[in-house]
């Protein structure tokens, strides 16, 4: 973890936003797999690490906005648990590296919330996102716990999300790790990317890394050469020429910091002509958006103009016509990119999304459309110096969306569903990277990874 006081600093910035009640922070638990102890790989949920910093199961963090205090719940382990899991510090002496001086064994949890509760303060909480979580907050605050996400404070809500959003040069440090180590995983699967080879051999190679570099993959990797399938995490097909293989992975740092990164291979290494075409369509939407990212200018900007990029791009191969910005201005490119530009990346890959997307990504001014594919865009407003983001076009042929959409005659106008067709087994082109908002225009996060299409040839030979 960092420094004890970057964390009473964080604490006591949130202090200034929520003058009173009770800030209730649950830490997780471990998830059972198949039995109570053969639990998942433990993750502790990013918020309590974002203000305490511990990496244990079982703690809860309480701030009292009234008094200014902080207090860390737990229990000491006894002696039949240090003989299966070795010795283990003391929670006073866990609370003090989170700069903590209160500390005070589970049970008591309950005492404190019932005093605070039956005096009428309010108990401030995030939405939880496991049962596990429910069911403690539920138990403490004596209420259903199926309620409880509906029941999170927006104050709180609003407070952390101004503060995780513009990242310290310590949390962007982290993020910068994360991403080599993404760039490790995807110089490998460039070089495994050669017919006969099973999707499942490289992934199992690359998840590797993720663990013996830092904290495990940031999300379930997605690799395969269905493409065309936004989040596939079947990893069965054998690699043939002629395919290309969308990897979209990243890593966490120790600290759990995370990257996100894509790109997309041809098998055995050489684009052919029709896949380069569409190739150098995704990445000039990538390198164009990337060189306009700014303060000032929104996510829903750059969404739209990457969308242009694209949608002009298949009007030069002849599926779409008309004029473009009124294509994507009623929706037609979304037969090609049904997805968002971007989201926010730091201690969650899709960073704070469990706060909900609305409360991160939207405003009372700002407000998410429903139109298809833009409605998926998790990020509407300006950027500032300090956010860090994903910047992720891509061009998808979705049998299935294009026989729906044919069917129903969708923007007949602006495709030309005969054209369309000689793609539709084509698969999916995405093009990924991770940068920091900087005060005059952007940088991007960690060493470059190969990515014009002749880098990508290159590094397959290497
Ligand atoms: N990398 C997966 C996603 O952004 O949804
Ligand atoms: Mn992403």
């Amino acid at each position: 973890m960092f420094e004890a006081d970057v964390y009473t600093n964080r604490r006591s910035r949130l202090k200034r936003s929520l003058n009173n009640g009770i800030g209730l922070f649950i830490g997780n638990v471990d998830s059972p797999k198949n039995y109570p102890a053969n639990p998942y790989h433990f993750r502790q949920d990013s918020d309590f690490l974002y203000f305490f910093g511990l990496n244990l199961q079982g703690l809860a963090g309480v701030i009292d906005f009234d008094s200014g205090e902080d207090y860390i719940f737990g229990d000491d382990v006894d002696i039949n648990s240090i003989i299966w899991m070795g010795p283990q510090p003391s929670i006073r002496d866990l609370a003090l590296r989170a700069g903590v001086k209160n500390s005070a064994p589970m049970k008591d949890l309950e005492n404190f919330i019932e005093r605070a509760a039956g005096s009428g303060r309010e108990i401030h909480f995030l939405p939880p996102y496991r049962a596990e979580t429910k069911m403690t907050l539920g138990s403490l605050l004596k209420e259903n716990p199926c309620q409880m996400k509906t029941r999170a404070s927006q104050e709180l809500i609003k407070g952390v999300v101004a503060l995780r959003s513009i990242k310290e040069q310590r949390e962007i440090e982290e993020i910068e790790k994360a991403v080599d180590i993404a760039r490790e995983m995807h110089v490998t699967a460039m070089r495994m990317c050669r017919p006969g080879v099973v999707e499942q051999e490289i992934f199992g190679v690359i998840e590797g890394i993720a663990h013996s570099r830092g904290k495990g993959p940031s999300f379930p990797i997605i690799l395969s050469v269905d493409g065309q399938t936004l989040h596939n995490h079947a990893h069965h097909n054998t690699l043939e020429e002629g395919r290309m293989m969308l990897t979209d992975c990243g890593a966490e740092s120790f600290l759990n910091y995370c990257s996100d990164i894509t790109r997309t291979t041809p098998v055995g290494g050489s684009f052919t002509s029709r896949q380069r075409e569409v190739y150098d369509i995704v990445l000039k939407a990538n390198v164009d958006t990337i060189e306009a990212a700014r303060p000032g200018m929104s996510n829903r900007d750059l969404h739209i103009m990457a969308c242009e990029i694209i949608a002009d791009g298949m009007k030069g191969l002849g599926l779409m016509k008309g004029d473009v910005r009124e294509a994507v201005a009623v929706g037609a490119h979304a037969l090609f990119m049904p997805h968002g530009l971007g989201h926010m990346l730091g201690l969650d890959v899709h960073d704070m999304e469990g706060l909900g997307e609305n409360n991160v990504g939207y405003s009372d001014e700002v407000k998410r459309s429903d139109q298809f594919g833009l409605a998926y865009l998790r990020f509407g407003l300006p950027y500032k110096a300090g956010h860090v983001f994903t910047i992720e076009p891509g061009c998808y042929f979705i049998p299935e969306l294009i026989d729906k959409w044919r069917g129903e005659k969708m923007h007949a106008d602006f495709i030309n569903y005969d054209r369309v067709e000689e793609y539709r087994d084509f698969g999916g082109i995405r093009i990924e990277d991770d940068l920091l908002i900087t005060e005059t225009g952007n940088r991007l996060l960690g060493e470059p990874i190969p990515k014009t299409a002749d880098e990508l040839e290159q590094t397959c030979k290497g």
